[in-house]
C-alpha cells in the first residue's frame, strides 16, 4: 500500500515569521494519517526542521545541485540539505526547468544526487498549455519520465508529481479524467520500467491549483496518492483542510 503524501512547496516565500505556520500545522495534525512534507526556501530549512522535530511533519528542499560539493557559487548540494534536516528534495519543478533552463538530463542528475545523499527525490513532470492543446501531453510525459527518472528509483527514494504547467498558480485545474489519464499512464510506464512491485510502490502526486475546495475530488482519482501544493500550502488554514481531505480519501 502506498502511504498518502501531502506536500507543500513554499517556493520563494517565507521568512522567520512563517515558522509559526509550521507550529500550528504540527499542532493541528499531530496524529496525521498521511505523510506531510513542507519544502520551505533553503534559508528556513534548518529552523523548519528544528521546529517540526518530534512531529509528523518532514522538511524538504526545493532543488539541489547535481554535484555533491565544489565550486558552484550559490548552489546547494543534497548532502547539505540532509545535514540541515531535510529528508526530501523537489527536483525538476517546471519553474526551475524554465527559469534555469534545466533539461531532463539535469533533473535526472539532480535526482540521482539526492538519492545518493539519502534523500527522497520528488521529481516533477508536466506539459505546457501549447503541448496539451496539440494533444502531445502523453508524449511529453513519456519523454520527461525516461529522461528525468534515474534507474535506481524505488518507492522509498522517489516520488513523482504531475504538475501541468498551465494549472500552476492559475486556478485552472485539468478535468478529473485528464488527471486520471496521465496518472494511469505514469503508473503503467513505471511498472514497465521498474517491474510491477517497484512501479506500484512509487507515489504519484498531482500538483497545480490544489485548494481546499477541489482537493477531495482530485484525491478520489485512481493513482493520485496525494498532492504537491504551492499557494495553498503557505497557510495552515488552507493546507489543513487539504491534508484532512487526503486523510479521508
Ligand atoms: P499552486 O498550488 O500554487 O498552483 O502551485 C503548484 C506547484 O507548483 C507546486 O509545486
Amino acid at each position: 500500500m502506498r502511504r498518502k503524501l501531502a506536500a507543500g512547496n513554499w517556493k520563494m516565500n517565507g521568512i522567520s515569521a512563517s515558522l509559526t505556520e509550521l507550529e500550528s500545522l504540527a499542532t493541528v495534525h499531530a496524529n496525521a494519517g498521511v505523510d506531510i512534507l513542507i519544502c520551505p526556501p533553503a534559508t528556513l530549512i534548518h529552523r523548519a526542521a528544528e521546529t517540526t522535530k518530534d512531529t509528523g511533519i518532514r522538511i524538504g528542499g526545493q532543488d539541489c545541485h547535481a554535484n555533491a560539493a565544489g565550486a558552484h557559487t550559490g548552489d546547494i548540494g543534497a548532502q547539505m540539505l540532509k545535514d540541515a534536516g531535510a529528508t526530501a528534495v523537489i527536483v525538476g519543478h517546471s519553474e526551475r526547468r524554465e527559469d534555469h533552463d534545466e533539461r531532463n538530463e539535469d533533473v535526472r542528475a539532480k535526482a540521482k544526487a539526492a538519492i545518493d545523499a539519502g534523500l527522497t527525490a520528488l521529481i516533477c513532470l508536466g506539459e505546457s498549455l501549447a503541448q496539451r492543446e496539440a494533444a502531445n501531453t502523453l508524449d511529453i510525459i513519456a519523454g520527461q519520465m525516461s529522461g528525468s527518472i534515474p534507474d535506481l528509483a524505488t518507492g522509498e527514494n522517489m516520488v513523482i508529481a504531475y504538475e501541468p504547467i498551465w494549472a500552476i498558480g492559475t486556478g485552472k485545474v485539468p478535468t478529473l479524467e485528464q488527471i486520471g489519464e496521465v496518472h494511469d499512464f505514469i503508473r503503467t510506464r513505471l511498472e514497465r520500467r521498474f517491474g510491477e512491485g517497484v512501479g506500484r510502490s512509487i507515489r504519484l502526486l498531482y500538483g497545480g491549483s490544489v485548494k481546499p475546495a477541489n482537493a477531495a475530488e482530485i484525491f478520489a482519482v485512481p493513482n493520485v496518492d496525494g498532492a504537491l501544493v504551492g499557494g495553498a500550502s503557505l497557510k495552515t488554514a488552507d493546507f489543513s483542510p487539504i491534508i484532512s481531505a487526503l486523510e479521508t480519501s
